[in-house]
């Protein structure tokens, strides 16, 4: 399985290189309202994106994943979309995505898109048609309508619970004779679950994946991926289970039918030219979830499923080293090579994470308690672990920002949260919005050069990331963003870091040391005495400001290591 680098400043129009781009390219996620905010509403958006191109180009990136871009009463941040053919004003225009495209294209970045397949936003036509329309009536057939339980029918049709908390079925408003049927929604109520076994919906879908491969879109992160077929009947979750929790019997996760759709979606994409790409949302919790994620990345579905689980892993030897070598084996036995992630827009930052007493990603019940955040500690270790993921084969996603190490802002005021989970939650789950908060550019003081000075920016910086700014890191050789483009530079022309196999070998107590095929070693220590660097090799980067490269390597610390000559 190995592979050999491929020529990444290649423009992307040109002939595709031997190995797929996406086997092994590092994808860069732009949330986009928080990103960079050209026309100065505070809300970042597509001219802000287009105008930081060269800036996602130079930091070493092979493609831009941009969430939800699409008309939407933004809900839930554009996860509830009312319109797949057009883009929200706040964002811009179809225009803009051409430009956007046409420039990403001209630097070699290639441009992912986000797509919301298992619900639409209740402000969709469809939806506003379906609560108009009767019971039975084609207009519903689209969504999942059903009678409620008991006595007039007012108990929700089954248990299942919305994943952004209270029960998963709102009850619509009556229309002719019969009592008022629910409609389901595993998320927020305006963000109703369409149903899958509707013919029009998967023509629908169908068409609008080709609208945007036609613009000239080159692939398609696809939202809640594992969950759109729900099992016949509707029955209940059994006791016990949580929404996210599954288990082979789930009704909802990773039913057998949600397979023929991407299959389907594959025959589309490898209907265009220039190695079009899916990537699935797939978040199995369960033991078997490996095996899980795997049917989907099968050479006929979709391309890459994110693999969660260093993610969601403690900052422990033993946690990180599963999280790695399970995922690695699973895919391996589909020929699928693993997406890995340390970041995203639904989860604390790094520098957040790693900088708790609990390292792991937080429960529901620890979310809904606020945490002290060591940021010095979780700085080294967001470090540490920025070498281990760029050192991994496959692919790596990075959420913008991380490449800056902002931490969370974990003290927005109550009345600014925008996140749907607060409400949903009774107020007592903060949500996501601490890790989506806009980005600081340049300056020494807010809107830190996302907005034209002077605005607001839809959630308040801290005063504090006056030290995290871009401009502010440029030039300093021990800051967060010169060791990812150390890393991303390497990563990108080292042949050490060719290749898909990846061998865990012998390493002191709390350390972890990978060896890829050429060698390269990449060593961290996690939780162990300070290491020396074994005799024969060579530092190429490591993670420790300061240290010269013979020195010890310490706890929280990580170094790439090549063979000496
Ligand atoms: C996963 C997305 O990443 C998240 O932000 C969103 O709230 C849910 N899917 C629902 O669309």
């Amino acid at each position: 399985m190995d592979a050999t680098t491929a020529d990444r400043s290649t423009p992307v129009a040109e002939a595709a290189p031997a190995v797929p781009w996406w086997r092994h390219a590092v994808v860069y996620q732009v949330y986009l309202r928080s990103f960079a905010d050209a026309d100065g509403d505070g809300i970042g958006d597509i001219a802000g994106l287009r105008a930081r191109l060269p800036w996602i180009s130079d930091l070493g990136a092979d493609a831009v994943w941009v969430n939800p871009w699409y008309r939407s009463p933004m809900v839930d941040g554009g996860y509830d979309v009312a319109d797949y053919r057009d883009i929200d004003p706040r964002f811009g225009t179809l225009d803009d995505v051409r430009s956007l495209l046409a420039d990403a294209h001209a630097l070699g970045l290639r441009v992912i898109a986000d797509i919301v397949p298992n619900h639409t936003s209740a402000e969709h036509p469809w939806f506003r048609e379906a609560l108009a329309a009767e019971p039975g009536s084609a207009a519903r057939a689209r969504y999942l309508f059903r009678d409620g339980r008991g006595p007039g029918g007012d108990e929700p049709p089954n248990n299942w619970l919305s994943i952004f908390g209270g029960r998963a079925w709102t009850r619509a408003p009556r229309t002719g004779d019969r009592p008022a049927q629910w409609y389901e929604h595993l998320f927020d109520p305006r963000q109703p679950d369409l149903d899958w076994a509707s013919t029009e919906v998967r023509e629908a879908f169908e068409a609008i994946l080709r609208f945007w491969f036609d613009l000239g879109i080159d692939g398609f992160r696809i939202d809640v991926a594992q969950g759109l077929v729900k099992a016949d009947g509707l029955p209940d979750v059994p006791p016990g289970v949580g929404p996210w929790v599954g288990g082979l019997s789930h009704p909802y996760w990773g039913q057998d039918g949600v397979h023929g759709i991407y299959r389907s979606w594959r025959r589309i994409a490898d209907g265009y030219p220039g190695d079009r790409v899916l990537i699935g949302e797939v978040a199995p919790t369960e033991d078997d979830r490996h095996a899980r994620r795997a049917r989907f990345v099968r050479p006929d579905e979709l391309h890459q499923v994110f693999n969660f689980d260093l993610l969601a892993a403690a900052w422990d030897v033993d946690a990180v080293a599963t999280a790695i070598e399970a995922p690695l084996a699973a895919n391996a036995s589909v020929g699928a090579p693993v997406t890995w992630v340390l970041g995203n827009h639904d989860t604390p930052r790094q520098v957040t994470r790693y900088g708790r007493a609990s390292t792991a990603a937080p429960s529901r019940e620890e979310q809904a308690r606020s945490h002290p955040t060591d940021v010095a500690l979780g700085t080294r270790r967001a470090r540490a672990a920025a070498l281990l993921l760029l050192a991994l084969p496959g692919c790596a996603y990075l959420y913008a920002g991380e490449e800056l190490g902002l931490p969370d802002m974990d003290d927005l005021p109550d009345h600014v949260i925008d996140d749907p989970v607060w409400r949903r939650s009774g107020f007592t789950i903060r949500g996501r919005d601490g890790c989506r908060v806009p980005l600081p550019w340049s300056g020494d003081a807010p809107p830190f050069g996302f907005s034209p000075p002077g605005v607001g920016t839809w959630l308040p910086q801290p005063a504090a990331w006056a030290g995290l700014t871009a401009a502010g890191q440029e030039h300093d050789a021990l800051s967060m963003l010169a060791l990812y483009r150390a890393a991303l530079r390497l990563r990108r022309a080292h042949p050490g870091l060719a290749g898909e196999r990846l061998l865990r070998v012998p390493a002191p107590d709390g350390v972890l040391a990978l060896e890829r095929d050429a060698g390269l070693r990449c060593l961290v220590n996690i939780a162990g005495e300070p290491v020396a660097i074994p005799a024969g090799s060579r530092v190429l980067l490591r993670s420790d400001t300061g240290a010269a490269d013979g020195d010890p390597l310490p706890r929280d610390a990580a170094a790439w290591l090549e063979p000496a000559p």
